[in-house]
């Protein structure tokens, strides 16, 4: 008999996946949450201590998961850190998940900073994606998550961002060529756009109580995210449920980009 089974289209019993910036923050939920629908986890992380703290959380919940010391801003690194996954079996899922923000206006901002987010936000997610999928086409199949953003779809307006808006902004036409390039070879690759989330990436802003106000007034839902709220999306898009689904952007906003 068909029919739709949510303990079927959600399960990623047997897969295999790779955060990237899993040490923590929304890629160390993203992992657990992963490992809790079946996968096994590799978590890759410039900060290795970071990684094995995850490692550590996930084995102490009985799942299997391995650190990768690995800057998604070196190519060597990451084909390298892929090679020792890709050893253990398939690269199932890759969630593009490091990133960076440099805070400054536009008119001041130094070429090293524009090139050091551009290196990680953009290169790094394109890097990850075209060595991942060198193995996932030897499989027949894959899915890949990039964590994009409301500031790749608005002008934000609370404080100057435009390195970390312009890559956003690219990571979500990248999402769309690549999932439409990559189709053939059963891969999929979408995006989550999520809104302002409180981890340590958004603390000097989270900080500020004024700051926080004028964001929640800028949201439908009136407040901010938290990190599980943005689990479920990358974890539905990762998954056989959203087997139809490939080059969309996933707004986990409270509303903001509606408006
Ligand atoms: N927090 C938010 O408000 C928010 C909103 C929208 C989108 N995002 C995006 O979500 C993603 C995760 O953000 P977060 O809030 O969890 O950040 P975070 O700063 O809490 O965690 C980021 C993790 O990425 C790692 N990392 C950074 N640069 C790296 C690199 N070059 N190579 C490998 N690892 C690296 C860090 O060591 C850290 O473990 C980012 O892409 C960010 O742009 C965050």
């Amino acid at each position: 008999m068909s029919g739709f089974d949510p303990k079927i289209a959600f399960s990623l019993a047997g897969q295999s996946a790779i955060v990237t910036g899993g040490g923590r923050g929304i890629g160390r939920g993203v992992a657990l949450g992963l490992a809790r629908a079946g996968a096994s986890l590799h978590i890759f992380d410039r900060d290795a201590s970071a990684a094995h703290e995850t490692v550590t959380l996930l084995n102490s919940e009985g799942h299997k998961a391995h650190a990768h010391k690995v800057d998604v801003g070196s190519e060597s690194e990451i084909e390298h850190a892929m090679e020792a996954v890709a050893s253990m079996g398939a690269i199932d899922i890759l969630i593009n998940n490091a990133g960076l923000a440099i805070r400054k206006p536009s008119i001041d901002l130094p070429l090293t900073d524009w090139e050091a987010v551009l290196k990680v936000n953009l290169t790094g997610v394109f890097l990850c994606a075209r060595c991942a999928a060198r193995h996932m086409i030897a499989n027949g199949k894959g899915s890949i998550v990039n964590l994009a953003s409301i500031m790749g779809l608005s002008g934000g307006g609370l404080y100057p961002n435009i390195s970390y808006q312009s890559t956003k902004g690219a990571v979500i036409n990248l999402t769309r060529a690549l999932a439409v390039e990559w189709a053939p070879h059963g891969i999929r690759v979408n995006a989550v756009a999520p809104t302002w989330v409180r981890t340590d990436f958004i603390k000097p802003l989270t900080d500020n109580p004024d700051l926080v106000a004028r964001m929640n007034a800028m949201t439908p839902l009136g407040r901010i995210a938290e990190i599980d709220e943005i689990v479920g999306g990358i974890v539905y898009l990762a998954s056989p449920a959203a087997s139809m689904v490939t080059g969309h952007t996933l707004a986990i906003d409270g509303g903001f980009l509606a408006q």
